[in-house]
């Protein structure tokens, strides 16, 4: 665990040989924490970038962040095993996906000519397709499946630049399902070079077996579920779908403090279709993050800003669902509101790319590129809480980044559609690399 007593060992860690460095970044953002929070209001604009940056590490830990000449007078460079030069473009910290559904069988292409003729996300569900269906085919699924499956997508998302990932079960809704949708994440964070973070969304939809008494299903996830997951230490976060027809403010409210209880983190889905008062609730428990947020009211928003509820906002998912309303970001920055971006990642919303999100919220929230890689990166941590290991580039921290193929971080949403990046880093080693001429 990284702890404060890391920066007290900061010359000892910068005298070390490196096993690895960069030179030559154009732009190195270190998205530089300073308080360890996340970057709210203005803050958010501001990427603490080193011009012709360097930046050199030691087994899984930066131990070195300058310019390039600063770190050429430092280490012999000769006798440093690996040396990558950026040639004069973007190096960032990885991205941190802090909200997705990566654990699932079965796909829903077929949704997208439902939605074109106009039926909506719950009218798709009420006919038991969307999250129903991929509950049907993932409580058949054998957990290699879920794996194979799972690992398929964290390859993809490390491939775009993701070097930590937040994943839900909630495609299972029974005791066991849902428990072998967490042995699945389990499994995949000790087997796959990308760190995953485990939520237990029990709460993610009311089973059809429990239709007619949708409470004695939430009092299965507070009796049954939530303790029996706490004791396997099998989830780190608890979240709960609460909206209109799904789980009400009162089922969301017991099963959090339950959560709360057995000692899992609280967040919640709020506000996606209808305002149910959900920024306030997420308040009033201190939820760490909340997702969607499309239709909150100003008086819940206002209610997280003073009491630092991070704000998750998922683009692609109003991308996907064809809406023409996004979560009011500019409001919410104007309001001191912490900003997390992240895919979503579900059957619904298919992307595993953090580049794409970024683009989304550039031209459909407003956000500048600025903003919108510190959503991506720093206020990510925080949303899942590593902001002390991860999130941004500063020595004692873990050396997780990506080198682009573009010179700046504005062209980052501006040249859309395609992959910019050259090589991932996490923990120390390079995971990924697309550049040939080395
Ligand atoms: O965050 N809104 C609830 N859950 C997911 C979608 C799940 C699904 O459609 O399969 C979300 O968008
Ligand atoms: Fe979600």
């Amino acid at each position: 665990m990284f702890v404060a007593s890391t920066y007290a060992k900061k010359e000892l860690f910068s005298e070390s040989n490196p096993d690895l460095v960069i030179i030559h970044a154009n732009e190195l953002v270190t998205m530089n924490t300073r308080y360890g929070a996340p970057r709210i209001g203005e803050d958010m604009s501001e990427l603490s970038i080193i011009k012709d940056g360097a930046l050199a590490v030691k087994g899984d830990r930066i131990i070195f962040i300058g310019t390039t000449e600063e770190l050429m007078s430092k280490y012999e460079f000769g006798k440093i095993p690996t040396k990558i030069d950026a040639k004069n473009n973007l190096v960032t910290p990885g991205f941190i996906d802090s909200h997705t559904h990566i654990i699932f069988d079965g796909t829903r292409e077929n949704e997208l000519s439902m939605k074109l003729q106009g039926m909506t996300y719950l009218e798709i569900l009420k006919t038991g397709g969307g999250i129903l269906k991929t509950v049907r085919e993932t409580r058949k699924a054998p957990l290699e499946k879920l794996i194979k499956n799972g690992k398929e997508i964290l390859d993809k998302m490390m491939s775009y630049g993701t070097t930590t990932v937040e994943v839900k079960s909630g495609y299972g809704l029974t005791t066991e399902s849902e428990i072998k949708l967490l042995e699945a994440i389990q499994i995949l964070n000790e087997n796959h070079p990308l760190d995953l973070v485990p939520t237990f969304l029990g709460a993610h939809a009311i089973p059809p077996e429990y239709n007619d008494n949708p409470d004695e299903y939430v009092e299965l996830i507070i009796s049954d579920m939530i303790p029996k997951i706490a004791k396997e230490g099998l989830a780190e976060f608890c979240d709960v779908f609460c909206e209109k027809g799904i789980f009400s403010i009162k089922q969301t409210r017991k099963i959090l403090k339950t959560a709360i209880r057995y000692g899992l983190k609280p967040q919640i889905h709020i506000d996606e279709i209808v305002d149910t008062n959900g920024a306030l609730l997420a308040s009033e428990i201190r939820a760490i993050q909340t997702g969607h947020l499309l239709k909150s009211n100003i008086k819940g928003l206002k209610a997280m800003a003073e009491t630092g509820v991070i704000a998750t906002l998922l683009p692609g998912t109003p991308f996907c669902l064809m809406l023409d309303h996004y979560a009011p970001a500019r409001k919410m920055i104007e309001l001191g509101i912490p900003i997390a971006l992240a895919t979503d990642l579900n059957p619904n919303c298919w992307t595993e790319s953090m580049q794409m999100i970024i683009t989304l919220a550039c031209y459909h929230m407003k956000l500048s590129p600025a903003e919108a890689l510190t959503a991506a990166t720093i206020n990510g941590a925080c949303a899942i809480q590593k902001q002390d290991e991860i999130g941004s580039l500063e020595i004692g921290k873990k050396a997780d980044l990506i080198v682009f193929d573009i010179p700046n971080h504005e062209f980052l949403p501006y040249q859309f559609g395609v992959n910019h990046v050259s090589k991932v880093i996490k923990n120390g080693k390079i995971i990924v690399d697309f550049d040939l001429s080395t």
